[in-house]
């Protein structure tokens, strides 16, 4: 754990980026989260000790195409446009695109979001919704939160995020709420270099056990009350 040794063969180094409740977050000095419990979890199954490198959100993919980490695990949606540079493996987890806006706000869903200030976490893919959105002006910045503490401060007129987190930061803040509607449906998987194919099955193989004995549902429901 920690350390500064060299990963070798029987370590499992995971880029991510801990701005992302609750899926990974600071927690004192440690990074914590459903996605380091599941990747700890497969690790084990591997037999591999888990090491998790914290880095800006748009680094991941770049880190595992590099090699500088084996996998990108971050409540990470699988997209047409990074399946071009990695590999995903089984989905584990749902989630939802929402608007966040102030309590007294007109925005009552997708269609007012047009020529409007939408605030994102970069390299996200509530950035790349808010970036086609017609007439909007999309700031990006580098935590989700910030994004939420410029929605407080008037700065922006809307947020684009995953729900999950969207109900972290509300809850946090004043005068927050999150539209019903949602914006659109995605899936997590962890993103492995695109030639390593045995370390996307051994994952693959990890995860269905992990789903099978309810651990994997035992550490969402360690995180999310229903
Ligand atoms: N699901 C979104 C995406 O894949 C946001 C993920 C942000 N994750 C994070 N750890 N900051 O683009």
């Amino acid at each position: 754990e920690g350390g500064s040794e060299d990963s070798g063969d029987d370590t499992l180094v995971m880029a991510t980026n801990a701005e992302f409740p609750p899926y990974e977050y600071h927690e004192g000095d440690e990074v914590v989260g459903i996605d380091v419990d599941i990747a700890s979890a497969i690790a084990e199954e591997l037999g591999m000790e888990l090491k998790v490198e914290d880095m800006a959100f748009d680094s991941i993919i770049p880190a595992v195409t590099s090699g500088k980490a084996d996998i990108g695990a971050a409540g990470m949606t699988v997209t047409p446009d990074r399946e071009e540079s990695v590999a995903f493996t089984d989905t584990y987890a749902h989630a939802t695109q929402v608007i966040i806006v102030k309590e007294d706000s007109d925005i009552t869903g997708p269609d007012d979001l047009v020529g409007k200030t939408i605030g994102v976490q970069l390299g996200t893919t509530g950035d790349l919704y808010a970036t086609d959105i017609e007439d909007a002006t999309v700031e990006q910045y580098n935590k989700g939160f910030e994004a939420v503490q410029a929605l407080t401060q008037d700065k922006i007129d809307a947020v684009i995020i995953d729900g999950e987190p969207a109900k972290e930061f509300v809850a946090e803040s004043e005068g927050l709420k999150i539209l019903d509607e949602a914006f659109t449906e995605e899936d997590y998987a962890i993103a492995v270099a695109k030639d390593n194919t045995e370390l996307v099955d051994k994952i693959n193989d990890a995860l269905a056990t992990l789903k099978e004995s309810g651990k994997l549902d035992e550490i969402i429901a360690k995180y999310i009350s229903a």
